[in-house]
């Protein structure tokens, strides 16, 4: 049996990387899943396939009214949600003095705000039912500063506050809120930014920032995802949880590898 049987799960941004992970690992799992994203899924087959009543919806998280038809389609064919998380989200870089406004406002509005009114989307039913646990996508870079990404940067930030006003404010209550930092995993977001040519050495040094020596899977996200929506996190609340092999717990300049401590 899996371990979230009975549970009902909502995961925005499902159609690829964390968000598909997220999903395909709940299915496994046992839980009901309705996702969302902005484009049709491709991978979405096995967790449609895994249980009845499974739904994946195309739904822009910038939109209340699709978001709340969304959840109510959940209720409609579960009658309760159990976990959401939140994965829609969008890259977007470059120093103050070279971004627009409208792409300021863009990454905000995809990444913050759409983190905003996905969870007021499932928030009342969560109320109703005294339970609930809403897990975030924030980002090490929300945890931190990045050279020359802030716009993403700060939208990060903002989720990992948000989230954490999310358990203040409804803890009492019974619903629990966290957020998930991840390091550099490999997702097209990933491919989008880090595989361009140009990157090539950066993209080595942002490797070894990851103390395990290499980047992230999307399945390692969702593990971290699973241990939130189950029963086995339930003390767990207004966290902010770095899933990043290492890159926020210090600078690495090489120390460790000229005292023997280097790849085997
Ligand atoms: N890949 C990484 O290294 C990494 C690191 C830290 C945090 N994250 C975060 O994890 C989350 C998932 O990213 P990923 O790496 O899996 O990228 P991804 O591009 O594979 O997935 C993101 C998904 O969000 C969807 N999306 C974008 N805008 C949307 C909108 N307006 N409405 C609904 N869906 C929308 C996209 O269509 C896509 O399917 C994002 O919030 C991202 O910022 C990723």
């Amino acid at each position: 049996m899996g371990r979230l049987e009975g549970k009902v799960t909502v995961v925005t941004g499902a159609a690829s990387g964390i968000g598909l992970a997220c999903a395909t690992r709940f299915a496994e799992e046992g839980a009901a899943v309705v996702g969302c994203d902005i484009t049709e899924s491709s991978g979405w087959e096995p967790v449609a396939a895994a249980a009845k009543g499974n739904q994946f919806h195309v739904v822009d998280v910038r939109d209340e009214d699709a978001l709340k038809a969304m959840a109510a389609a959940a209720v409609a064919e579960f009658g309760r949600i159990d976990a959401i998380v939140t994965a829609a989200g969008t890259a977007g870089g470059g120093p103050v003095h070279l971004i627009s406004l409208e792409e300021w406002q863009r990454v905000q509005d995809i990444n913050l705000t759409g983190t905003f009114l996905s969870a007021k989307a499932v928030l009342p039913t969560m109320m109703e039912q005294g339970s609930g646990s809403i897990i975030t996508i924030a980002s090490v870079e929300g945890l931190e500063g990045g050279e020359g990404a802030s716009t993403y940067n700060a939208s990060k930030g903002g989720v990992v506050i948000l989230t954490k006003n999310l358990a203040l404010d409804y803890g009492r209550i019974g619903i629990r809120a966290n957020a998930i930092c991840p390091g550099f995993i490999e997702t097209p977001m990933f491919d989008s930014v880090l595989n361009l040519d140009a990157m090539a050495e950066r993209r080595e040094q942002i490797r070894y920032q990851h103390k395990l020596g290499r980047f992230g899977k999307p399945e390692e996200i969702a593990g971290a995802a699973f241990f939130l929506a189950s029963d086995d996190s339930s003390f767990v609340t207004g966290v902010a949880l770095p899933v990043d092999g290492g890159f926020t717990a210090g600078h690495a300049v090489g120390i460790a590898e000229m005292m023997g401590l280097g790849p085997r």
